[in-house]
């Protein structure tokens, strides 16, 4: 009697242990998972508000977080801001026919249609908004600061391309900087300043102290 007993344990002990087992054979069964939330975090939708109760699922960057690769521009979209860059900002490098041609191709396609193939204004478009496009080499001086367009410094150009003038919109985000600069050393040849001969600035900083 004892031993059926016993035998009767293993033989049901038997049947659990292949019937668990024969459940790993199903290769999609993921089995039995101890805390599942460890395998698989539960899915965040970037843009929906529920997990955390203040804002959306994607995060604003901590304050004063500054993107790879951005340099920020320290000038406000201010006559004071403007006067500063001008003073400020220097072409970071020497100027070389090659950099000049270079602008100049960036000239044709950001510039031209406005200012016109040689800087006199007159370009392609000849809406009303536009017509009264300045010159580069013009000498009254009736621009920011008392300024003439022949005077303006690359540091003006630069803001200029940085935030705009009226009917000139900004180009801050169709220009990275190095192309910004080129296109400044171009503008400067059609104000009739060819610096390629006396300028190295390659020490000169690009940004505020
Ligand atoms: C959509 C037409 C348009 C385009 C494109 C354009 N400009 Fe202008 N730009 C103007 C107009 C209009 C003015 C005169 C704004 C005023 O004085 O009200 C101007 C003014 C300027 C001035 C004088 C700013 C000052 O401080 O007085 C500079 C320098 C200049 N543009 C450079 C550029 C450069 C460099 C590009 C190409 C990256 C460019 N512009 C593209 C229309 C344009």
């Amino acid at each position: 009697m004892k031993n059926n007993r016993i035998i009767n344990t293993v033989f049901v002990f038997a049947a659990i242990a292949t019937s668990t087992l024969a459940s790993c054979e199903d290769p999609n069964s993921p089995g039995v998972e101890y805390m599942p939330d460890m395998y698989r975090s539960p899915a965040i939708e970037t843009y929906v508000d529920y997990v955390y109760t203040d804002s959306m699922s994607a995060r604003l960057p901590v304050a004063n977080t500054i993107a790879r690769g951005y340099k920020p521009y320290p000038f406000e979209n201010t006559l004071e801001g403007y006067e500063e860059s001008g003073q400020k900002l220097k072409i970071p490098f020497k100027i070389t026919d090659e950099m000049l041609a270079k602008g100049g191709a960036l000239y044709a396609s950001f510039c031209k249609h406005c200012h016109g193939p040689k800087g006199q204004g007159k370009g392609s478009i000849n809406h009303p908004a536009y017509s009264a496009v300045p010159s580069y080499t013009d000498e009254t001086k009736n621009r920011r600061g008392g300024r003439s367009m022949s005077e303006l410094e690359p540091g003006h150009i630069y803001h200029v391309i940085m935030y705009g003038l009226n009917a000139m919109g900004p180009h801050a985000a169709q220009l990275n900087e190095e192309e910004r600069w080129k296109i400044i050393a171009y503008v400067q040849t059609l104000q009739g300043k060819n610096k390629t001969e006396e300028s190295d600035n390659s020490d000169a900083v690009v940004t505020a102290d």
